[in-house]
């Protein structure tokens, strides 16, 4: 055969693998509104980056009549390409073959180009929609997976993970994704759980559906494995490929620098905070007030929403911010917001992102269901990440900064290079009324007018200890400042960090309160 001869083949060969599991199952994953795997992937990436590898690949599986099967790639795309001119490495699986089931050469596809990314230091992207393991190839399948899941640990704080859930990840599938740093779901079309419907109807007579079960908003809103909630799956590539930018390739390096832009007039700092400290309002409007162009690029944005986390840029360097929401529960620290905030934190430490704090809290939630749903263990999550983070860490007291919540929002104690404290500010073992109830109960309980006498000690205990120069006093804030002073101090605070080197001792790693 001549070279045009073999040229022409491999174009056929190609295009047969190309079809993955055929026209009918093609038409069949877009009836129900799903892109086929090789859709997404171009979708995703620039134009003409995309380099597939391992197309050739083929199963080894000889049982259940699986040694007459040709499935093209194995139910697997992989490969290389760029996001905006950034690096990354990428994996589809491809439900038209087979499910998308994972098999041994699926997952060693899988596991291939992972130490790619690893060995190259860009960032990992896992599209997923599968039937899980794939039953014919028994303890083989399930080995796939225990060597993704070593890989997602090894790669962890190395380079960006992200997973994308289109279609079913069911199973032991479901630990890759949540071992991965940011998870990606579509309305409708992601569907994650450990066991499935069929089994708690089977287990506990249960009747539930996949969407019930484990559908986007259940992930979004109310387990907090997912981190983008997406209406389709163009929107969802949109979200990924903004994150993209917000990101370093790596732990070695910082995110790329934008051109500086100033916040966009409409919002004015010092309007948004109302001086009654039980007033609610929006925290993000603080940080659209803040950050470049007043883009906030949020993160869990309707998990535990007591707390606001997100990535924005300071004068073109992307920042981390980690905010109390007052507009719920007046932005206690709970259980799930602390687990919230501290993986955001440990993500931005991990990757070289300063992180900048905005503080309005009154403390921990209390109450029975807290206290036995782990407040203790959850709530010292955000302890141990504030205090481990070496990156540099600028806190701005808004206005509330109560009791273990005053300590936890990235205190001066837990080694904040910076903490700046508006005039509002109130900086106290508790709030006014309760500590007035507590500390002046006697002389309440004794008033002729116990109303107005508790008003009265209320008045006098702000005055003492509700505002920041106490704090300031003793140098636990380093300086009270005008609203509009804020960004300013912050650009200058990111400014003298840049060669921040915080050592820390020498150990295997901390024994975190997972
Ligand atoms: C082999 C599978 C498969 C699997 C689907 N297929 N899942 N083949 N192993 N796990 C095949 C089907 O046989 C079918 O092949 C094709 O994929 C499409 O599947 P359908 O069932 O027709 O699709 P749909 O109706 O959309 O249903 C999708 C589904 C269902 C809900 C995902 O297929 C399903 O329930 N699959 C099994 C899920 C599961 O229990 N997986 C194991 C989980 S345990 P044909 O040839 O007919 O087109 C697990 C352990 C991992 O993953 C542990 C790691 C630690």
């Amino acid at each position: 055969m001549s070279l045009k001869q073999k040229t022409r083949e491999l174009l056929k060969r190609r295009e047969q693998v190309q079809l993955g599991g055929g026209e009918k199952a093609i038409e069949k994953q877009k009836a129900i509104g799903k892109l086929t795997a090789r859709e997404r992937i171009l979708s995703l990436l620039d134009p003409d980056s995309f380099h597939e590898y391992d197309m050739f690949v083929a199963h080894e599986a000889r049982d259940f009549g699986m040694e007459t099967k040709i499935l093209h790639g194995d139910g697997v795309i992989t490969g290389t390409g760029t996001i905006y001119g950034a690096p990354i490495c990428i994996y589809a699986q491809d439900f038209t073959v087979a499910g998308g089931s994972l098999g041994l050469m699926h997952a060693r596809k899988i596991t291939k180009i992972m130490d790619h990314a690893l060995k190259m230091r860009v960032p990992l992207i896992g599209i997923n929609d599968s039937g899980g393991a794939r039953i014919q190839e028994g303890v083989n399948s399930l080995a796939g997976y225990g060597e993704i899941f070593f890989r997602n640990t090894l790669s962890s704080g190395v380079i960006p993970q992200l997973s994308v859930i289109l279609g079913p990840c069911a199973g032991g599938a479901v630990y890759s994704p949540a071992l991965t740093d940011f998870v990606f779901v579509v309305e409708n079309i992601s569907k994650m759980f450990i066991t499935g419907p069929e089994v708690i109807k089977t287990v506990l007579g249960e009747e539930i559906s996949m969407e019930e079960l484990g559908g986007a908003k259940v992930h979004s809103e109310i387990t907090g494995n997912a981190h983008f909630f997406a209406k389709s799956e163009m929107e969802c590539f949109e979200q990924i490929k903004k994150l993209i930018t917000y990101i370093p390739w790596n732990n070695g390096q910082k995110a790329r620098p934008f051109p500086p832009k100033e916040p966009k007039s409409e919002y004015k700092i010092d309007k948004i905070v109302p001086s009654d400290a039980s007033q609610p309002y929006d925290v993000r409007d603080v940080i659209r007030s803040i950050a470049d162009d007043s883009d906030f690029f949020e993160v869990m944005t309707d998990f535990a929403r007591n707390i606001v986390i997100g990535f924005g840029r300071i004068n073109g360097e992307t920042v981390g911010f980690v905010a109390n929401q007052p507009l719920v529960l007046a932005g206690v620290l709970d259980c799930d917001s602390s687990d919230k905030a501290a993986r955001f934190i440990r993500y931005c430490n991990a990757f070289n992102v300063p992180l900048v704090t905005l503080e309005d809290l009154p403390g921990y939630l209390p109450g029975v269901d807290q206290e036995h749903a782990g407040v203790i263990r959850h709530g010292a999550k955000i302890l141990y990440a504030y205090s481990e983070a070496t990156v540099p860490k600028i806190t701005v007291i808004l206005r509330k900064a109560y009791g273990g919540g005053y300590i936890a929002m990235n205190s001066r104690h837990l080694r904040a290079d910076f903490v700046f404290a508006w005039p509002s500010a109130e900086i106290a073992v508790m709030g006014p009324e309760g500590a007035a109830n507590i500390i002046f109960r006697k002389e309440i309980m004794e008033a002729e007018n116990p109303d107005e006498m508790r008003k009265i000690k209320v008045e006098e205990y702000k005055e003492k200890f509700a505002n920041p120069y106490v704090a300031a006093a003793k140098g636990y804030i380093d300086t009270v400042i005008e609203p509009s002073e804020t960004r300013n101090l912050l650009i200058h605070a990111i400014d003298v960090s840049k060669n921040k080197n915080d050592g820390r001792p020498k150990k295997k790693h901390g024994i975190p309160p997972f």
